[in-house]
């Protein structure tokens, strides 16, 4: 496949925006398409910089406004980051920086699973960014005042939904290891707080009875009400990967069940 330049792509005249360092945004993406079938969505996977959550906020900033201002200059109405770990690091920096454009971000839902655990201990299973951003440290602060958090940092996760085989022995390893100590502290809920995870939602449950808190469909809901005085033309998705174009082609149709998704290669952002 050829490369077109950014500006052969074939965008909607106007579209929302959304990123993720690879597949883990189509979690929510998924849930996007279920409610609102017709909005035209430019979906960006910054996979060339893949993973986001060990890389330091400042990098990860670089490249996210990058791709939000590209967006927004080629007709990007909302910018949807559906991956906590961008917007850990840059979320409420685009917000100041580019204030005519709303953005909807991810905080861990720390929340929801806080208030229905009978424990009192929450997991949250998430990348070192997000860990130690600020989005998080407030979550923390406002709702689990009651709970003990086992915070659980699990990069192997995040390449097992990216390029692995969850149902392999060695899947099946990568999760009982990340779960391990969330296990051992007593907790009932874990808090999926990446966007990765929910694909591994089958292998998880095979090795857990906690319950599995995934925020997808709040953010679908408000993309839906951000949305719903916009004026978009039809359309469907189109998909942008800083990575192999091919390679991005066969996860969609993996993981959605889309055989033939529009899908180009746009260069990495910086
Ligand atoms: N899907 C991402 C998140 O929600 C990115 C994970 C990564 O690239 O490390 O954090």
């Amino acid at each position: 496949m050829s490369t077109p330049t950014l500006a052969e792509l074939p965008l909607p005249a106007a579209f929302v925006g959304m990123l993720d360092s690879g597949i883990g945004g189509l979690s929510v993406l998924r849930e996007v398409r279920r409610a609102l079938p017709h909005l035209p969505i430019v979906y960006y996977a910054d996979q060339a910089h893949f993973p986001y959550g060990p890389q330091p906020a400042q990098a990860l900033h670089g490249y996210v406004s990058a791709i939000a201002r590209w967006m927004i200059g080629h007709g990007a109405r909302l910018i949807a980051l559906p991956c906590h770990s961008a917007s850990a690091a840059s979320l409420m920096l685009l917000r100041e920086m580019l204030p005519e454009t709303p953005f909807v971000g991810l905080e861990p839902a720390v929340k929801p699973a806080a208030q229905a655990s009978r424990t009192g201990v929450i997991g949250v299973l998430t990348t070192q960014v997000t860990a130690s951003g600020a989005l998080y440290r407030g979550v923390v602060e406002r709702f689990a005042g009651d709970v003990r958090v086992i915070t659980q940092i699990a990069p192997a996760l995040v390449e097992l939904a990216e390029h692995g085989d969850p149902s392999s022995p060695e899947g099946a390893a990568i999760i009982r290891d990340s779960l391990a100590p969330i296990h051992a502290a007593g907790a009932d809920q874990i808090v999926l707080a990446c966007t990765h995870f929910p694909f591994l939602e089958a292998a998880i449950r095979a090795q857990t009875h906690a319950a599995l808190v995934d925020p997808a469909g709040g953010v679908a809901r408000q993309i839906g009400r951000l949305t719903a005085d916009i004026a978009f033309p039809p359309g469907d998705v189109l998909y942008l990967t800083s990575g192999d174009p091919a390679h991005f082609t066969a996860q969609i149709t993996r993981l959605l069940g889309d055989a033939t998704p529009r899908v180009f290669a746009a260069p990495a952002l910086t």
